[in-house]
């Protein structure tokens, strides 16, 4: 069990809240994880009394937690700790009043603003001016940080003046998968891997986040970001930091983050013939990007390929080859790490040679696989054949495999713990956009428009082309 705590959440009607948030929090009560004077207050503008909003979280509940996981008796315990407050945090000081009285002293105290970012200046200041937090309170932010380098400054600025680093948790909520702390684990936890980490021994990397959905409902907010905001700048390059980063002293937050930090600073400028975007089509009737976004002129990239390069001595001459999009083939997101060749061989069968490669699962099916060169069994001779060494965690673990918490859950029980090791320190968040900005702005001043690809395809038909032209392939998405 966690410690007790009071954690007010701003924005809890949201889509958010009520997708991951509250049905999270539930599920780690259900576990036991969290304890009996704990308190959960819901926060945001509508017009609720505490039973209105509980009546909100039962229906998330009902809506976004399995059925074996539903227990009504748990469900209404859980409900009595909930609380809710009726906020307008631009404006009036009633809502802020009634705040104060609920928040109790010598319980761990957390705030999440899960709200626009735009909000994040009010509710910093409101917490402040109203004595309601103090030098051990937390608080939790949502991406997006920032949607470039002025404004994530702006932002961290802004959060500092308020805060101090120690107390701010941004959520990537890609830190949260159990396969992406699990990375940690295989690196430095075995002797096997490390030895062959680097550009020696490991030909290129590739990072795939292939999503089925499209933009939908959302095409407005969408259409300012596009995927390399939403996705790149945040989610594929955390990836990418763990699977580069040179071993840090310790797991500990500090030195897990100046190790990433280091990473992200080595990234190179990607010229524009290393990038490709795309827009998903039209078909059979459904719409396409350009309609989602209701903006036929629009040039915000629903698919984007990237090939970037880390300058240091561990991966010089390593390319990572990052790809992630809406509305493609299958909803599969993994990280490919592909070795080279052994430098002599001894076999005849060159033609049954592959190379080894270890792909790490982030969804579906978490797990880890590795693909290793065998004797095809039989009297036909020495002929070789690939097998995967498989470790799917479902299999390998039981029940608790299978059982894997999800992202949310973890995190919000990591700032309750008061761990930041899966949380982007202000430094790391503005070394990406820093990296990420001139990429934005080439494409923008050149006037590219993103190539058409079929929704149900592996993107656009130039994004193969990134990868041909070196003598490699994608992996399929499936
Ligand atoms: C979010 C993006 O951060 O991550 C979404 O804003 C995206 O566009 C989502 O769909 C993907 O998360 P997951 O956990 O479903 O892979």
């Amino acid at each position: 069990p966690v410690e007790v705590f009071d954690l007010v959440i701003f924005g809890a009607t949201g889509d958010l809240a009520r997708r991951k948030i509250l049905p999270g929090l539930y599920r780690r009560y259900l576990a036991g994880q969290i304890t009996g004077e704990s308190r959960i207050i819901g926060a945001a503008r509508t017009d609720l009394d505490a039973e209105g909003f509980r009546q909100l979280v039962r229906d998330a509940i009902a809506e976004f937690v399995a059925a074996d996981k539903r227990d009504t008796a748990v469900i209404e315990d859980f409900l009595s700790h909930l609380d809710y407050v009726s906020i307008d945090a631009a404006k009036g000081d009633q809502g802020w009043k009634s705040l104060k009285a609920m928040i109790r002293q010598g319980v761990v105290q957390a705030f999440y603003f899960s709200v626009a970012p735009s909000l994040f200046g009010d509710l910093a200041e409101k917490l402040h001016d109203h004595g309601i937090a103090h030098s051990e309170s937390r608080i939790v932010v949502e991406k997006p940080f920032g949607r470039d380098l002025a404004s994530a400054q702006a932002l961290n600025a802004m959060l500092a003046s308020h805060f101090e680093e120690r107390q701010i948790y941004r959520i990537d909520h890609y830190l949260g998968k159990e396969t992406v702390q699990n990375l940690m684990a295989v690196r430095f936890a075995n002797i096997l891997f490390e030895p062959l980490w680097n550009s020696q021994f490991i030909d290129h990397v590739q990072i795939t986040v292939g999503e089925t959905v499209g933009v939908e409902g959302r095409g407005a907010y969408y259409d300012k970001s596009g995927a390399m905001r939403d996705m790149v700048q945040n989610h594929l390059m955390q990836l990418l930091c763990l699977i580069a980063m040179e071993p840090p002293y310790h797991f500990d937050p500090n030195a897990v983050r100046d190790e990433k930090l280091k990473v992200i600073r080595a990234l190179q400028p990607v010229p524009a013939e290393d990038i490709v975007r795309g827009q998903y089509l039209p078909m059979n009737g459904a719409p396409g990007y350009l309609e989602d976004c209701e903006d036929p002129e629009s040039k915000t990239e629903s698919y984007i390929a990237l090939k970037v390069h880390v300058a240091n001595w561990r991966w010089k001459g390593t390319p990572f080859y990052l790809r992630t999009g809406k509305k493609l083939r299958a909803r599969a997101s993994e990280i490919a790490i592909t070795f080279k060749e052994p430098p002599h061989s001894i076999f005849d069968d060159a033609a049954g040679w592959r190379e080894n490669v270890l792909v790490i699962r982030l969804q579906p099916n978490e797990g880890m696989n590795l693909k290793v060169m065998i004797k095809e069994p039989g009297p036909g001779g020495m002929r070789l054949t690939q097998v995967p060494l498989d470790m799917s965690f479902a299999d390998a673990l039981g029940a608790e495999g299978a059982d894997i918490p999800d992202a949310y859950e973890r995190l919000i029980m990591d700032v309750i713990r008061g761990n930041q090791t899966l949380f982007m320190r202000g430094d790391e968040v503005e070394a990406a956009w820093a990296w990420t900005d001139p990429i934005i702005k080439g494409w923008e001043a050149r006037g590219d428009r993103p190539h058409g690809y079929d929704p149900g395809s592996s993107g656009p038909e130039d994004a193969l082309m990134l990868m041909h032209r070196d003598g490699r392939r994608w992996r399929e998405i499936k």
